[in-house]
């Protein structure tokens, strides 16, 4: 049976007021915070984080926003799953205390006229090559939440390997105090990591999905080995290519820079990859 205080349901907060007070109650008795951002469609990779955070942190506040400033015009904003009641029954569920779901226009009201423009690792030539707009638009949404909700922790999954860290040198960079913590990219049984962009596939492009973490794993192996990394990529590259899928990159850098590697021996090393099967784009990685 779950207990009592699982089943409550999370306070909602749709406006910086609410948010601000709802905080203030959450923080007496000095509470620790951890934050949550998300822009809802909720999956079990979603609620791995939230777990997570619930283990760093007395209280938990997930936000569930889905971000223009991220989106390019030729992107998926208008069409990105929404599925508000499911996702506040998840979080019920998992007994978060606060839900930050603010509108577009009080995250950006009419005026609104900064927009961060992180470097180092948001320029390391993966994501921001073929989405050059993403990680100013996450870093400013991402800086936006971590003042108006200034939590200790912040969970952030692996799945998003480039994201994790642009946003732990953002708060680091600008001072703000916000511990950012990573989570294990979780996945479907077949190896498919978990994504709210999933549902977009077609029965047939979901069976050739899996076919990226049998990749990343195969060439994780053969790196160890000592196998050439260009001889890899390009093997690795190869095998997606055959299976369906438009490759954007797949390529070996430094764990922590993301600075590009000519071998193991540069490492640690993280391989990640990007590809889109019909018109839905796919992002995956994996330690070596
Ligand atoms: P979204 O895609 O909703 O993801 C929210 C968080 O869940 C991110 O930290 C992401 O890395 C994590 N996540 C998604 N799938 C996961 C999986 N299979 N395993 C582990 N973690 C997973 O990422 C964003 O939203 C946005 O860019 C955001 C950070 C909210 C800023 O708008």
């Amino acid at each position: 049976m779950p207990s009592k205080s699982k089943t409550r349901r999370p306070r909602l907060a749709h406006t910086l007021p609410a948010l601000h007070r709802a905080i203030a109650e959450l923080r007496r008795r000095n509470a620790s915070l951890a934050l949550v951002p998300t822009m809802g469609a909720l999956h079990d990779g979603h609620l791995s984080l939230v777990r997570l955070a619930k283990r760093r942190a007395n209280k938990v506040v997930v936000s569930i926003f889905v971000n223009p400033a991220q989106f390019a015009a030729h992107e998926d904003l208008s069409s990105y799953p929404r599925t508000w009641k499911e996702d506040v029954a998840k979080l019920t569920a998992e007994g978060v205390d606060l839900i930050w779901n603010p509108a577009a226009g009080i995250m950006y009201p009419d005026g609104f006229a900064t927009r961060l423009a992180p470097e180092g690792p948001a320029s390391a030539g993966l994501e921001d090559r073929i989405r050059p707009h993403f990680f100013g638009g996450v870093a400013t949404v991402v800086c936006k939440l971590f003042t108006q909700t200034r939590p200790d922790f912040a969970i952030f999954g692996e799945k998003d390997y480039q994201q994790l860290k642009v946003v732990t040198q953002m708060s680091r960079d600008l001072d703000l105090r916000v511990k950012v913590v990573g989570a294990p990219v979780k996945r479907e049984r077949d190896g498919l990591a978990m994504s709210s962009r999933n549902v977009y596939l077609s029965a047939e492009h979901r069976a050739a999905a899996p076919v990226l973490f049998r990749t990343l794993k195969e060439c994780a192996t053969r790196l160890r080995a000592g196998d050439a990394v260009a001889d890899v990529m390009r093997d690795g590259g190869q095998e997606v290519t055959n299976a369906g899928f438009a490759l954007d990159y797949l390529d070996a850098r430094h764990a922590e820079t993301l600075a590009p590697v000519t071998s193991p021996k540069d490492g640690p090393l993280r391989l990640l990859i990007a590809a889109k099967i019909g018109s839905t784009r796919l992002i995956d990685n994996i330690k070596v």
